[in-house]
């Protein structure tokens, strides 16, 4: 078990993934001053040094094959998508669009505030509504993204003396979460029940909270949820739970990952996700006992001093509630892809993950071969993702595909043998 005492690296350094995971009150380092003339804000020197010194950083990541670039896609680009989160390809569905476009000339461009100030629409209340129905819990409270939820939730959850149990394959934002808490951390290995067992019986009498996705946004497997669920209730403390990868994909109705497990409603249960993968839109959403809801509108940072996600993202959004919790036939078709997915890579005598959800993963020899993979894929028009560290939970890099049942068959089909014939 990692005691949760790792560094903090800068983001997008070379480092383990869940680097930085505070300890014991573990908040940020003041920055030293530097003393007199004019000084950078990266440390002791002029601002010619701290560029030079980004430079010098780039170049080291570069050296160890982890440069990112950013790509604009065109509206009507033709790649075999592989690599978005729209698992269901709702995002241009015709219903989601004409109700995101009707709320746009109902309400305009943006929610003009924060959700206590003006920009609380009778959308998102609706929207929290439908969301609390199908999850099945009190409340449910929209964010304008999964990553400000998550950082509500842990936060929210956390009281003096929390412990919180992470598990190491944790999504960035539960990280995040842990850190700005204040809290002290324990990092448990992945998937791993007898160890956060352990870790709550070392800590008798304190408040706990057990934090892990249940799909993996990684690897794609699925959290042991019914079993890390008794474990915390043996020993008093929550389980938050971050549905971001099941939520539309599994579950009963595509209710996600906690539903399936049967938590749904549990008065011990917070359940986080976002809003942009499956329901193909934008936001994030906690959601729970109606009393942790109303802690979070009156506390949540994330909550009060964010401007509301837009009207018309939240209608198409809820548009989107609607046909994921009729779509069991868009859920066959995906599942239907993924066992399609995992046969043909592994019967090209690939490593591929066992996916719970419609996240796969693929290993690459290593980051520079997972780069050159993804490229290659990319020139014969199919994008893949690629995950090297430090954005996997281990020194291992991989292609990481996203089904969706969004996509054209036959491209998705040809895709699997791109794949298969640009491996290193
Ligand atoms: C597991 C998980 N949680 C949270 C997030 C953050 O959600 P959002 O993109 O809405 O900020 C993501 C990725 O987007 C994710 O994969």
């Amino acid at each position: 078990m990692n005691a949760g005492n790792h560094r903090r690296r800068p983001s997008g350094e070379p480092g383990p993934r869940h680097a930085g995971v505070a300890g014991a009150g573990g908040n940020f380092a003041p920055r030293k001053r530097p003393a007199g003339g004019v000084k950078s804000a990266g440390g002791d020197g002029t601002v010619a040094d701290w560029l030079a010194a980004l430079d010098r950083r780039a170049e080291l990541r570069a050296r160890a094959g982890l440069t990112r670039t950013l790509r604009p896609r065109a509206a009507d680009d033709a790649v075999v998508d592989l690599a978005g989160n729209d698992y269901l390809g709702l995002a241009t569905h015709p219903e989601v669009t004409a109700a995101a476009a009707e709320a746009l000339s109902a309400y305009g461009l943006g929610a003009t505030g924060s959700r206590l100030v003006r920009g609380s629409t009778d959308a998102h209340h609706a929207l929290e509504d439908d969301l609390a129905g199908w999850l099945g819990v009190d409340r449910a409270l929209v964010f304008s993204s999964g990553y400000l939820a998550n950082l509500a939730a842990v936060r929210g959850l956390t009281q003096p003396r929390t412990l919180l149990v992470s598990d190491a394959h944790n999504h960035a934002s539960l990280i995040d979460g842990c850190r700005i808490s204040g809290a002290e951390t324990l990092v448990t290995p992945h998937a791993d029940v007898a160890a956060v067992a352990a870790a709550l019986a070392a800590a008798p009498g304190r408040p706990a909270v057990v934090v892990t996705e249940s799909v993996f946004s990684v690897d794609g497997d699925l959290a042991p949820l019914a079993e890390l669920h008794a474990v915390a209730r043996r020993h008093g403390a929550l389980l938050l739970v971050d549905d971001a990868h099941a939520l539309g994909v599994t579950g009963p109705a595509g209710a996600g990952g906690v539903a399936a497990a049967g938590l749904a409603g549990a008065p011990d249960v917070v359940v986080t996700a976002t809003l942009s993968k499956a329901l193909g839109g934008a936001g994030g959403v906690v959601a729970g006992p109606a009393e942790f809801v109303r802690h979070l509108v009156e506390t949540g940072r994330t909550f009060i001093f964010d401007t509301a996600p837009p009207p018309a993202v939240v209608a198409g959004v809820r548009a989107a509630v609607r046909l994921a919790r009729t779509g069991d036939a868009l859920r066959a078709e995906l599942a239907d892809r993924v066992a399609a997915a995992v046969r043909r890579l592994g019967a090209a005598g690939l490593s591929v993950s066992a996916p719970d959800g419609a996240v796969i993963s693929v290993t690459a020899p290593g980051p520079q071969d997972a780069t050159a993979w993804a490229a290659a894929c990319r020139e014969h028009g199919v994008a893949v993702g690629c995950f090297r560290p430090p954005s996997t939970p281990d020194s291992r890099s991989r292609l990481r595909l996203t089904v969706s049942a969004g996509v054209d068959r036959a491209g998705f089909d040809r895709a699997l043998d791109v794949i298969v014939e640009c491996a290193p």
